[in-house]
């Protein structure tokens, strides 16, 4: 298959970048680097996450991000809802796009949101429904589609089974999550040749992580199978709290780069978002964790 002409990025560094971070980052901190990131040009920002303060205290002024939001024309503003108390917080702060994120690994899904996968799709059924409702779009993700920490590996058809649940309960696109990073491109050609035979490519989204150096090649090989959404993070931050030792989405100034130089068009100013991941990891005292980033800076 050939290349997309067009690649859509979905920023997730607010929210996947930050939300494992241990010293509190402030608010205004937070709505700086979702303004610099909408000014670099991404069009999609996942910019904060209503789950409980308690398993993931860093969102926990989730409410305060998404109303002081200095929204641009043509940006879209989502945030993760893991159920209907999120959905409602969300939808007060006048938020457009909400995710709802289950697993297709039963531990993962446990040690993530408390329940089993079974139970995550029947609490989502309702969130699908009053988003709808509410004229808000839903996405869902799926994690641990190339390996779980708790339990190994996970096959293809078993991410499959979940995302296919996901699509027909409603979701516009599903995002499919190499949560820990231990991917290779083989694994994930086979995972998404088991994932497209129930969902249409143009539906699905590759979240994936650095954690073992092969992101950029496991994106290679899906963008070659037609997957043309890519989520990723400024200067590579992050880490789930509940995957220990998983590091952060692949950077966005690295997909920048590798896309600019296929020819593919993303409409991000990488200049703009180098500067953005320079600024943010010195503002967070944390490495910068894009090769790209790291080379601009240095020029
Ligand atoms: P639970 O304890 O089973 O829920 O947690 P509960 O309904 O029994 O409620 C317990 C307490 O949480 C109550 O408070 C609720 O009010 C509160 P208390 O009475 O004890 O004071 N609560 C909430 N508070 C705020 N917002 C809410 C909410 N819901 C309940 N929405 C729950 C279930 C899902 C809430 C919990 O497990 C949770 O918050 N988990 C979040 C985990 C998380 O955020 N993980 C990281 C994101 S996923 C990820 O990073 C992967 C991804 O990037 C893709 C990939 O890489 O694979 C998406
Ligand atoms: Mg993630």
């Amino acid at each position: 298959m050939a290349l997309p002409r067009q690649v859509r990025i979905v920023e997730v560094g607010p929210r996947d970048g930050l939300q494992n971070e241990p010293e509190a980052i402030s608010t205004a901190t937070k709505l700086e680097l979702i303004d610099r990131l909408g000014a670099a040009g991404l069009t999609h920002i996942e910019a904060a996450s209503f789950v409980s303060p308690k398993w993931v205290p860093q969102m926990a002024d989730h409410r305060e991000v998404m109303s002081g939001l200095a929204r641009r024309p043509g940006v879209t503003y989502a945030a993760l809802t893991p159920n209907l108390k999120g959905l409602d917080a969300a939808l007060e702060c006048a938020v457009e796009e909400v995710a709802v994120f289950g697993a297709a690994s039963e531990a993962f899904s446990q040690k993530n949101i408390n329940c089993s996968i079974a139970e995550s799709l029947q609490r989502f059924a309702p969130v699908l429904e009053r988003a709808k409702a509410a004229n808000v779009r839903v996405r869902g993700y799926v994690s641990c589609v190339l390996g779980c920490p708790y339990e190994g590996e996970i096959a293809p058809d078993r991410v499959a089974e979940v995302a296919k649940a996901l699509y027909e309960m409603g979701c516009y696109e599903v995002s499919l999550g190499d949560t820990i990073g231990t991917g290779t491109p083989l694994k994930a050609k086979r995972m998404l040749e088991a994932v497209s035979r129930g969902i249409p490519r143009d539906k699905l989204a590759a979240h994936f992580h650095d954690t073992y150096g092969q992101a950029l090649a496991n994106l290679y090989a899906v963008l070659e199978e037609g997957i043309a959404v890519i989520d990723s993070s400024v200067a590579g931050l992050g880490g789930c709290p509940y995957a220990k030792g998983a590091s952060g989405n692949v950077a966005s100034e690295d997909v920048v780069y590798l896309l600019d130089g296929l020819g593919i068009e993303s409409g991000i100013d990488l200049d703009t978002l180098a500067k953005t991941g320079t600024w943010i990891t010195q503002t967070i005292g944390r490495p910068n964790r894009s090769k790209v980033g790291v080379a601009i800076a240095a020029r």
